[in-house]
């Protein structure tokens, strides 16, 4: 009896290694992160707060196919959404989880589920923060984006007025979106010097991110501000010179805000060239935009990513020391930066000449 019971817990013994060496190998499997051509891509998408948004999944779609791989490509219109639609990526098992963030500090968790489950994590276009859990971070240079829309203020200011002192406001994005600090910094680089000088004013006194931040890049919230502004401070004849507005949806809504007053119309900056501010653009209306193709900006993603499947660990074009741009509290993230384009309607031809609606636009408003 004894020998029969010694006999048959062995066998169990041997059955339960072995089915912990199987599941020890599906896990590996499981955790194996190297993409392959024919891998299923997650793409999360935010809310379409702006027309780079709207053009965004069509972009990767086009891309990802053109390399050679299959996409899933979904827009959350809220934070919660977006964390729900990341999740079910890593429970479908998606190699690459590429994530334009609706609220870049919110998604710690899913991104470290993402990382527990073996996919690699691209932050696209904004930055995924206070996590290790980003891979790499794909998008345009936003200081830069920052310090052309201040430049370009000063120029348009300086144009129509020789010399100052110009009176300015200042907005920026959400402060839900990571790139809105950046923008934001990027420019006061170049004007908090000036205003420091007495060279730029700003009478509403509103100067710091937070009070200039406009939740969820609404049009609505920023054009009521401006209106508060002027009512409070440029009625009385007081000249404004100049906005700077961080994209070319909130800059349309200010120019409206100006026109609803009856205030002479401030040279106003903006960004994503969309096609209902070009026209502006051409007509003088609202001074500048910053063009960021968003096929380019997709492309950069997958080519990333098609580097990966090589597996080569140092990927084309990846700086792994951006604090400027890459920090994301915790770590520096490895950040390949596209070039933004400033565009006036003296360039603006030009500028749009690889994207022939844009270009169109820009010609048919001359
Ligand atoms: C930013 C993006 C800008 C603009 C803005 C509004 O994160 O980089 O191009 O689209 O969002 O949603």
């Amino acid at each position: 009896m004894r020998k029969k019971l010694l006999i048959g817990l062995t066998a169990v013994a041997i059955a339960g290694l072995a089915l912990t060496g199987c599941s020890s190998r599906a896990a590996s499997e499981s955790a194996d992160s190297t993409v392959k051509k024919g891998d299923t891509i997650g793409v999360a998408l935010p809310a379409k707060t702006s027309q780079n948004w709207v053009l965004a999944k069509a972009s990767f779609e086009k891309a990802l196919k053109g390399a050679g791989f299959k996409s899933d490509v979904q827009y959350s219109a809220s934070v919660s959404d977006q964390q729900n639609v990341i999740q079910s990526m890593v429970t479908k098992g998606d190699k690459v989880i590429v994530i334009a963030a609706q609220d870049g500090s919110q998604l710690g968790t899913q991104v470290a589920q993402a990382k527990k489950a073996g996919a690699t994590v691209i932050a696209w276009d904004r930055n995924i923060m206070n996590t290790k859990n980003v891979d790499y971070y794909a998008a345009f240079n936003n200081y830069k984006v920052g310090q052309l829309q201040a430049q370009a203020l000063l120029d348009g200011m300086k144009a129509k007025k020789a010399s100052g002192p110009y009176n300015i406001e200042l907005f920026a994005g959400a402060n839900t979106d990571a790139n809105a600090s950046v923008f934001f910094n990027g420019a006061m680089s170049v004007l908090k010097p000036l205003i420091d000088k007495g060279e730029l004013k700003v009478p509403s006194g509103q100067t710091t991110f937070q009070q200039v931040q406009t939740d969820n890049w609404d049009p609505k919230n920023s054009q009521t501000r401006m209106t508060n502004i002027i009512t409070k401070t440029y009625s009385n004849g007081t000249v404004l010179d100049g906005v700077l507005s961080p994209n070319d949806t909130l800059g349309r809504s200010i120019i409206t805000a100006a026109q609803q007053a009856g205030l002479a119309v401030p040279i106003v900056t903006g960004q994503d060239s969309e096609t209902a501010s070009i026209p502006l653009i051409m007509n003088g209306t609202q001074y500048s935009t910053i063009y960021k193709n968003t096929d380019d900006e997709a492309k950069a993603a997958v080519e990333l990513i098609t580097d990966l499947s090589k597996g080569d660990k140092k990927p084309a074009g990846v700086d792994f020391n951006d604090k400027t741009n890459a920090y994301n509290g915790q770590i520096t993230v490895p950040y390949k930066a596209l070039t933004p384009v400033l565009v006036t309607k003296d360039n603006a031809v030009d500028a749009y000449s690889n994207n022939p609606t844009l270009e169109a636009l820009a010609k048919g408003a001359k």
